[in-house]
């Protein structure tokens, strides 16, 4: 007899039926075009092609709320939410400055004015089959 129980709202399931769900969307990915390799971690986030990153200009991902920017070695993200307050940084030259209390960060983060004190938090991107990708803060 099957094991499925259903306690407080929550349903439990054995490893058989979680291996079946799982290969469910790792299918449901692949047919939805995402590369086979990406599909196994699904923290991974296409959010445009390369050709649309002109290196050297942040790109700001609203749905995102980060910046995106090609380098000479690849990509690199950084969340836009001011660490002193939440307010979303913009872009202003090289830096970013908060609009609400006029802190600055350098182009990788760095605190160059308060009252920020801490960096705009790096988030894993990557360039990968011509897309640029976003990760998750706990994708690798
Ligand atoms: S919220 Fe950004 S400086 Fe205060």
């Amino acid at each position: 007899m099957k094991k499925r129980m259903i306690e407080n709202g929550t349903m439990d399931c054995d490893r058989r039926t979680f291996l079946k769900r799982s290969g469910a969307v790792l299918g449901l990915l692949a047919l939805a075009g995402v590369p086979p390799a990406l599909a196994e971690d699904a923290a991974w986030t296409a959010v445009g092609a390369e050709a649309d990153f002109p290196e050297g200009e942040p790109k700001f991902l609203k749905e995102h709320n980060a910046f995106v920017v090609k380098t000479p070695d690849g990509v690199r993200a950084l969340s836009a939410r001011c660490t002193h307050r939440g307010c979303t940084v913009e872009v202003s030259g090289n830096e970013f400055v908060c609009p609400c209390h006029r802190a600055r960060f350098s182009a990788d983060g760095a605190v160059l004015k308060g009252p920020a004190r801490d960096p705009l938090p790096a988030l894993p991107a990557k360039i990968e089959d011509g897309q640029v990708w976003l990760g998750s803060e706990n994708a690798g």
